[in-house]
């Protein structure tokens, strides 16, 4: 094992909880034991991949406490919050959750009622891969209900891309790539605050019913960051589905993919910006800020190499992407970007520093297009920030300064470049 792996392993045991639901026993990795102390969707994903490289069964486990959490529907929750006790009772977010009982925001269930970005088949093709006795055939009837929910209920207009129906879905929380739909122009952070939370108080009083959502709202939207990541979870599945002979699943799945990267390229394609653009409302509104998103579909095998090209080039300009210590989480040249996520004081992240599982995504991405030399120098600037600052949840793009919560999970991808 190499030091970074060791450093990757010891915080992911430190991170490490368990807890019981119906009189199973069940232990995940919470991303920051301080800042966030509960399971989340792609957090655990991610840690599911890099604890693959060291223990099969624990990374399997990881991804077993999602499953065990999996609505009858296939939605598989943003946030696991497992614990009753009354600190985390008031910790839970009353406008993620839906309500269960009938007086509204009492009882809350022990998930929130979002989704996260679905990297979840990359995560299970990993830990299969690493030998984990028996999961494949586990983690299959799980992983095809979630992609067909996906399919199924997260695309009102039938183009082949799903929606979101708050930007604190995608990951990428505060990113400003999500301004304009919110109607945020001027920096007071308090009306940022309060426009985030507006679309999550409409989701809550339709109880989180994503087709009264479509149909009644007009905030949800189509992002490039998730569909990216949905067309590259549905390969892996399709995989996954010829491995254990489901052929009719292994269709189903790569006929999805190729809608994806087919729908990405007709409507996302942005060939002024260079870059794919978020899609915002029914009306399909372009996003006109360079952010992070836009470079994540190169995650896709399929993206013709004209395209990659063009996409890849924005690592090279020190303009936009090609920042001291890549790659930033919203283009150097926006006005909107700040090195440390401060605005006026306060703190919103995704506004500008550099993540792990955004960088590890485009390494991957790059490596498969053949872009090997773009991919080393961001995973050895990666290497170069986390043996400086330690394993944090984002860095400085511009002198690599760790930002936001130390000791961090996904840090540890670092290990897996
Ligand atoms: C923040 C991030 C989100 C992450 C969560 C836990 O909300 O934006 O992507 O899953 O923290 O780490």
């Amino acid at each position: 094992m190499t030091r970074l792996d060791e450093s990757a392993r010891a915080l992911l045991e430190a991170n490490t909880q368990t807890a019981e639901l119906d009189g199973k026993r069940f232990r995940f990795t919470v991303p920051s034991v301080r800042a966030y102390p509960f399971q989340w969707f792609w957090d655990s994903c991610f840690h599911a991949i890099v604890w693959s490289r060291f223990d099969a069964e624990r990374a399997a486990d990881e991804l077993r406490g999602l499953f065990a959490n999996q609505e009858p529907d296939g939605l598989i929750p943003h946030v696991v919050f497992w614990k009753g006790d009354l600190v985390s009772r008031l910790q839970w977010h009353h406008l993620e959750s839906r309500t269960t009982g009938r007086i509204p925001f009492y009882r809350r269930p022990h998930t929130t009622a979002q989704m996260q970005p679905p990297v979840i088949a990359q995560a299970v093709e990993r830990v299969v891969d690493a030998g984990a006795a028996g999961f494949l055939e586990d983690a299959l009837p799980y992983l095809e209900r979630y992609y067909r929910y996906l399919a199924a209920f997260r695309d009102p207009d039938g183009d082949g891309l799903i929606s979101i129906v708050s930007q604190f879905e995608s990951g990428l929380d505060f990113s400003p790539v999500y301004d304009a739909s919110i109607g945020f122009r001027r920096a007071r952070p308090a009306a940022l605050l309060a426009r985030t939370r507006l679309p999550q108080l409409r989701n809550k009083l339709a109880n989180y019913d994503v087709d009264t959502i479509f149909r009644r709202f007009r905030h949800h939207q189509e992002d490039m960051l998730v569909n990216a990541v949905y067309g590259q979870g549905l390969r892996a599945l399709a995989r996954l589905a010829t491995q254990a002979e489901r052929d009719a699943v292994a269709r189903w799945a790569s006929r999805t993919a190729d809608d994806v990267t087919a729908a990405l390229l007709e409507r996302a394609w942005d060939e002024r910006s260079k870059l794919f653009v978020n899609l915002a409302g029914p009306d399909e509104r372009r996003a006109a800020v360079k952010t992070i998103h836009g470079l994540i579909p190169l995650v896709l095998p399929d993206l013709p190499p004209e395209i990659v090209d063009r996409v890849a080039s924005h690592l090279d300009d020190p303009q936009t992407f090609g920042a001291p210590y890549p790659v930033p989480s919203v283009a150097l040249d926006e006005p909107t970007f700040v090195r440390d996520h401060r605005l006026n004081g306060f703190r919103f992240i995704w506004r500008g520093p550099l993540s792990m599982n955004t960088n590890w995504l485009l390494v991957h991405g790059l490596r498969g297009h053949g872009h090997d030399e773009a991919a080393d120098r961001i995973a050895a600037r990666s290497r170069e920030v986390v043996e400086r600052g330690g394993l944090n949840e984002f860095y400085d793009p511009l002198d690599g300064r760790p930002v936001g919560a130390e000791r961090f999970g996904w840090a540890t991808l670092v290990a897996d470049m």
